[in-house]
């Protein structure tokens, strides 16, 4: 049995398909079909719902989410929110009263997903006036393809000057006043099965051992938006999966005097504020993956664990020196990431093992980390190349440069020949300049619907120069000089 809260009502589901994403259950089985599937690949943000949790000090924190590739099972303990618990009677809820006042929907098929987003912004400003930059960080995840987004925008603009809204609606509070936590599940471990498949919810990693060592080929669920997309757009069907979302202990960020550690469940906008402390230019690395819904549910260990060629932090993390830890029922060991990443797709986790951490050393005063994503777009797309630099100098002296980029090999790859090149070279703009020349010796990269192979090998090199123009010329760059 799977138990969450939706719309203010506790809901339990016992006889269900373990394979079931939450907008199947919401529009086929619940019948909440005001949330529509657009892409059904977390790319169109018509599908867009709201998840409350308690944040600190008793305030609430919505998050949107794409439910089209959302598990249902990873609702268990949960409290969501469908756009239809926003109206009470009459009352519209004031983003929704703003849409319609602005005349931000003509068709009204990407609606839904466009207030659910807003309700999100809304909720966690407490009804005060957002900038221009939070709504179009808000909305960055929603497609419209007929109204066009200035009077949606004008709505969001406007929404905070409606009265609040009504007391009655469970989404109500900007505070905690009609706020109703899930109650937990009675069960010591959450699980579902159906036409022998099978889905399993463990609360303590001894749990999940456990079950990784009586289903060695379970599929591990973080959030979600890799594996969701082989149930929406491959119609697979995993025989037995294990949701790691009610691992706390996955979800913790700890620092010592050298080192901070990032658990593997930390999701992109967890991981945000962490980052920005330690590491500002991955932070704005953070702000170009995805778009705000999947940033909700994506993790940090997800993206490693994935091993895609064009994932965007293994490059980083690679630069950034960092181990990973595994574990399972026979202990735990550490294995640095520049031995995890053993081929397409394929990783050093063995049959029984899960990721448990990312542990990154922190950068010392004379190391400069450099990160550049190259896409078509800014926000919601994929990288043609991502680079990854971390650069340590004496003053006088290039001392030690690590240097990773994504979508140049099969694997996220460093640039070997490169690094040698810049080792014990003046610390200036010309020893990039000439490093850059290097780039050609260590890849040979695929051409795709992203990028021709030349292209990748020229902005590769290119991004090794700006990385000299960041540390020495950095006004000379547009964007803070991010790609
Ligand atoms: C619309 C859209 C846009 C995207 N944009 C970007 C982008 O800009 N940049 C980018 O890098 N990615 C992007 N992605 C891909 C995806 O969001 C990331 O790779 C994300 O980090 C995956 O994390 P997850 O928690 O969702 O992983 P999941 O989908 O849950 O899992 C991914 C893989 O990792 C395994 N896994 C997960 N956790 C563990 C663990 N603890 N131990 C062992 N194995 C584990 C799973 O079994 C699975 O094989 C995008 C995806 C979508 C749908
Ligand atoms: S239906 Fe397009 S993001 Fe979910
Ligand atoms: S109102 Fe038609 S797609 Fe947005």
């Amino acid at each position: 049995m799977i138990q969450f809260s939706l719309n203010g009502q506790t809901v339990q589901v016992t006889d269900i398909d373990p394979n079931m994403t939450i907008l199947r259950y919401l529009r086929t089985v619940s019948m909440h079909s005001a949330t529509k599937e657009g892409c059904a690949g977390g790319d169109c943000g018509a599908c867009s719902i709201l998840v409350a949790e308690e944040a600190q000090q008793g305030q609430l924190r919505f998050q949107a989410i794409n439910a089209c590739i959302a598990l249902l099972g990873s609702l268990d303990g949960k409290t969501i929110f469908t756009v239809e618990a926003l109206k009470v009677g009459d009352h519209l809820h004031p983003v929704q009263q703003a849409m319609v006042d602005y005349h931000g929907a003509q068709c009204g098929f990407c609606t839904p997903g466009i207030v659910a987003s807003l309700a999100a912004l809304y909720h966690n400003k407490g009804g005060a006036q957002a900038t221009d930059e939070e709504i179009h960080e808000a909305l960055s995840g929603n497609l419209c393809r007929c109204t066009g987004y200035r009077p949606i925008i004008d709505a969001a603009k406007a929404m905070n000057a409606y009265p609040a809204p009504s007391q009655d609606s469970p989404a109500s509070s900007t505070g905690v006043v009609q706020f109703d936590p899930c109650a937990p599940n009675s069960l010591e471990q959450a699980a579902v099965s159906q036409a022998g498949k099978h889905l399993f919810i463990p609360e303590t990693e001894g749990q999940l051992s456990q079950l990784l060592k009586d289903y060695p080929d379970a599929t591990l669920w973080a959030g979600g938006t890799d594996l969701g997309l082989e149930l929406t757009q491959q119609f697979k069907r995993f025989d037995v999966i294990i949701s790691l979302h009610k691992l706390a202990s996955l979800t913790k960020v700890t620092e010592t005097d050298d080192d901070i550690s990032f658990g593997a469940m930390v999701t992109y906008s967890d991981a945000e504020a962490h980052l920005a402390k330690q590491f500002p230019a991955f932070a704005q690395l953070i702000q170009r993956i995805a778009a705000r819904q999947i940033r909700n549910l994506g993790t940090l260990g997800g993206n490693v664990a994935n091993a895609s060629p064009i994932g965007d932090t293994p490059p980083v993390f690679l630069a950034l020196n960092a181990r990973v830890e595994l574990a399972s029922i026979n202990g735990k060991r550490e294995v640095a990431l520049d031995d995890f990443f053993k081929g397409y797709k394929v990783t050093d986790l063995q049959k029984g093992e899960y990721l448990r951490q990312i542990i990154v050393p922190k950068l010392t005063a004379q190391q400069s980390l450099h990160v550049f994503k190259v896409s078509k777009r800014k926000e919601d797309d994929i990288s043609a190349v991502l680079a990854g630099v971390r650069i340590e100098h004496d003053g006088s002296n290039i001392t030690d440069a690590r240097i990773a980029f994504g979508g140049m090999a099969a694997t996220p790859l460093r640039a070997v020949n490169t690094e040698k090149d810049l080792m014990g070279k003046p610390f200036e703009l010309s020893s990039f300049e000439h490093a850059a020349e290097h780039i050609q010796n260590d890849y040979s990269p695929m051409k795709d619907v992203r990028a021709t192979a030349e292209y990748r090998l020229n902005v590769a090199s290119n991004l090794i120069i700006k990385t000299g123009l960041e540390i020495f010329e950095p006004e000379s760059l547009t964007q803070g000089g991010h790609a």
